[in-house]
């Protein structure tokens, strides 16, 4: 993901230059951040401040700055549970604290305004069946997407379940298009049903009735997913809500299209987006994508 990143990066932002990194972190040097800083393949970022291993240089590096708490990521399980540093917390600062730790490298240390909100990541529980169980969660969370108990999901590219079994264990329904197989606690669930099928073969009357959410996550590229779902939109024109998608980024050049793919869901009726990475996207972005519907429920 850090190459894909290092594109955005090269493409958007031409005066910042590649300083230090580690896998899961990447830093630049800037004559200074626009407040209209925004990156598809990034989850979180903020202003850098360097390393410190020890509460001496913790207190060197943040020398007259104040925090009103700490945001934290532990590059092997994505939670921070303990700082390694003690900072003192203000409780007007308009600065959250950073701290990213890895395993035998000191922390690195940074701050981002307390108005950007960053997704949480999500621990997979065991039952997961996959990594998109946490894509689901994080997006869930994330987006704050009004969900009622009881609404109706089409899935495109289910198997083997990850997302489902999150979406059940949130009370939804779920009806999955893919051929592959999915984990029998998700093909055995009351509220869920397979359609093992191509969805470009997918006919119409087949499509189940009422569905409020898509959920898109194929392994394919985005400009063939996207065409391959647009003829689903218009049938569900006045039932769906939203749709959550995952792209693929196999190819950095695809970065380019990104204005034509905001454009292409637009025009099915996802007229406010939201485009970012999540804590469990490798090199993906994700979307959260609203049609007009969504304030009448
Ligand atoms: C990344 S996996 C999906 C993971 C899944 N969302 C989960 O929660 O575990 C991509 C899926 O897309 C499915 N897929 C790819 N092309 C498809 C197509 N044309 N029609 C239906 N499913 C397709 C694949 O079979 C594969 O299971």
């Amino acid at each position: 993901m850090e190459t894909v990143l290092k594109s955005e990066m090269a493409e958007k932002y031409r005066d910042f230059h590649p300083a230090f990194g580690r896998p899961g972190l990447v830093t630049f040097k800037c004559p200074a951040i626009p407040a209209s800083f925004q990156l598809f393949t990034a989850d979180s970022w903020g202003v850098g401040l360097g390393m410190a291993s020890s509460q001496a240089e913790f207190d060197n590096l943040t020398a007259g700055l104040e925090y009103r708490s700490v945001w934290g990521r532990d590059r092997e399980t994505g939670f921070l549970t303990e700082a390694p540093v003690k900072p003192t917390l203000t409780k007007n600062s308009p600065r959250v604290l950073d701290v990213i730790v890895a395993p035998d490298e000191p922390a690195y240390i940074g701050w981002h305004p307390v108005t950007r909100r960053f997704p949480r990541a999500v621990q997979a529980p065991e039952r997961a069946p996959s990594r998109s169980y946490r894509k689901f969660a994080e997006a869930l969370q994330f987006t704050r997407a009004p969900f009622k108990e009881g609404d109706r999901v089409l899935e495109f590219g289910g198997s083997p379940g990850g997302a489902s079994l999150a979406m059940l264990e949130n009370g939804l329904s779920v009806f999955s298009i893919d051929p592959g197989p999915m984990d029998p606690s998700v093909a055995a669930h009351s509220k869920f049903k397979q359609f093992p099928e191509q969805i470009a073969a997918f006919q119409r009357e087949q499509f189940p009735e009422k569905i409020q959410w898509f959920v898109v996550d194929l392994g394919m590229s985005p400009a063939k997913a996207l065409r391959s779902l647009q003829r689903y939109f218009p049938p569900y024109k006045r039932t769906l809500k939203g749709a959550f998608l995952t792209l693929k980024l196999n190819d950095v050049g695809w970065l380019k299209d990104i204005t034509t793919w905001q454009r292409q869901l637009r025009e099915f009726g996802l007229v406010e987006q939201q485009w970012g990475h999540l804590p469990a996207c490798r090199q993906e972005v994700f979307v959260f994508g609203k049609t007009k519907l969504i304030g009448r429920y």
